[in-house]
């Protein structure tokens, strides 16, 4: 058995659907611990794609439960929508479970972050406009509304009158918006509480009796590492714990009972929203990884910043992440290229450094320090072992493994299931290896 976190180690649509969908064949039960409708993960099965916001990449598969944990935001509006969406394609939603103490998301908050945002101008974070940062904000100011209030009407009336009258303040006077009207929102969300109640229950204790039971649970994290409100590139990152120690905290589990970290990277970078990016590319390259990579994201269409790999990066989130193992994902968007660079390391006025900066401002300043690489010029779509792969594409997938020091167990080359090289079982496989007190690497 084993309880493993699927972690995006970079700045969010790393691919983390499709792995999700893979590793969940053999997974129990799937949890996603953190963040809202801001993300958007896509699984591509049989020639059908299917864009997921909250209900976890697990769904496809009829026995395995799936779980929204504690720690993510709901907005019942668009978790609806999805459930119908799932309805019309056939897939039974009988196995999702929805926590009674995840918050939500309100109208006066997807309001209240598109008013701010405007608000902000040139310093803009570039958020998704989906009211993720307001709901954490009420969340951590102890005046959120979590999903066991949306299940007590009494309770409720009074509590969002009195939310919604707070709320109008601000829209009336900083954002100089019409106000609500409290009793329309009453009645729509006590609408929603009704299609969403038989989903909801104390998923803590679910989760316990599962891992007791020695069931496998799959933690499935949105956004990546670099988006983390702590480890991230503040402020341009959104307002949840998306690393795997969120894992814990947004699903009531204890680290005692994780096996397994294992991240999932892109063979080069994205970035959607503001925010320093060192090896991004505007010119010739970056549109053709854009076009080739259908980089507009799954959320809000908007078109997807592009890059060279950054194993700076990388190397901080296999140490934030205490990842064990890695997956590639998109390698055949490469496949074109004469050349492929990665920045190894940065600098800043003749510095070179190998530690990613945690001030914004100055990870502004990094220039990256590339090391150029062959490319391989021919399509590894249909590649389906480590073998078929050309060796110029097998070298840079070695080469990002020792830059970032972890073992990539899984290498994607195209959306759909089948397009996948499992390099070496990532639940079961080999680890990272430590260091003795000597510095030699010892087996895990
Ligand atoms: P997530 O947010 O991390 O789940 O990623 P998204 O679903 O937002 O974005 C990843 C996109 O790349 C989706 O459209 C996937 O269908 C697609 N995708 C995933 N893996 C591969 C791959 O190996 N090659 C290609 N070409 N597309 C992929
Ligand atoms: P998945 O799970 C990529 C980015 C936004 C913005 C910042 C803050 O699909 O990988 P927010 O709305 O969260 O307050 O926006 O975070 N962002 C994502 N970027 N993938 C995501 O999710 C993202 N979710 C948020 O673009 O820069
Ligand atoms: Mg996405």
């Amino acid at each position: 058995m084993a309880n493993v976190i699927v972690i995006g180690a970079q700045w969010g649509d790393e691919g983390k659907g499709k792995i999700t969908d893979l590793l969940s064949k053999s997974a129990d039960i799937v949890v996603r611990y953190q963040g809202g409708v801001n993300a958007g993960h896509t699984i591509v099965v049989g020639g059908q794609t299917l864009k997921l916001h909250l209900i976890p990449s697990g769904i496809l598969y009829p026995d395995t439960e799936c779980i929204i944990g504690c720690g993510t935001v709901i907005d019942p509006q668009v978790l609806i929508g999805e459930l119908e969406q799932l309805k019309k394609l056939n897939i039974s939603t009988k196995n999702l479970q929805i926590s009674e103490t995840a918050h939500v998301t309100m109208p006066y908050h997807r309001l209240i972050d598109i008013a701010a945002e405007e608000r902000r101008g040139s310093h803009k974070i570039g958020t998704t406009g989906r009211g993720i940062g307001p709901t954490y904000a009420d969340k951590s100011e102890r005046t959120g509304i979590r999903v066991l209030d949306l299940m007590d009407e009494k309770g409720l009336r009074k509590q969002l009158k009195w939310a919604v009258e707070y709320k109008n303040v601000i829209l009336e006077k900083l954002y100089e918006l019409p106000p609500l009207d409290p009793e329309t929102v009453i009645e729509q969300y006590l609408n929603y509480a009704e299609v969403l109640r038989p989903y909801v229950v104390d998923t803590s204790l679910k989760i316990y009796d599962a891992i007791h039971r020695r069931r496998n649970i799959l933690f499935e994290g949105a956004q990546g590492t670099l988006l983390d409100l702590d480890h991230g590139t503040y402020p341009y990152v959104t307002s949840s714990n998306p690393v795997a120690g969120g894992a814990c905290i947004g699903t009531g589990v204890g680290p005692t009972a994780i096996d397994r970290v294992i991240g999932v990277a892109k063979a080069y970078t994205t970035r959607v929203g503001e925010g320093p990016f060192p090896t991004e590319l505007v010119g010739e390259i970056g549109e053709k990884l854009c076009d080739r990579g259908a980089e507009f994201g799954t959320t809000t269409g908007r078109k997807r910043r592009c890059g060279w790999f950054d194993a700076v990066i990388g190397r901080y989130a296999v140490r934030i992440n205490g990842m064990d193992c890695i997956a590639i994902t998109k390698l055949d968007v490469l496949d074109e290229l004469e050349e492929i660079k990665v920045c190894i390391a940065y600098e800043i006025d003749g510095v070179e450094f190998k530690d990613f900066p945690r001030n914004a401002r100055r990870f502004a300043e990094c220039r990256p320090i590339y090391k150029v690489l062959p490319g391989w010029k021919q399509s590894t779509e249909n590649c389906r072992s480590l073998e078929d792969l050309p060796r110029q594409a097998l070298d840079y997938l070695k080469f990002l493994a020792e830059l970032m020091d972890v073992p990539i167990a899984i290498v994607s080359l195209g959306a759909s299931r089948e397009q996948t090289i499992i390099v070496e079982d990532p639940i079961h496989g080999p680890k990272r290896a430590l260091l003795d007190a000597n510095g030699t690497p010892v087996a895990s």
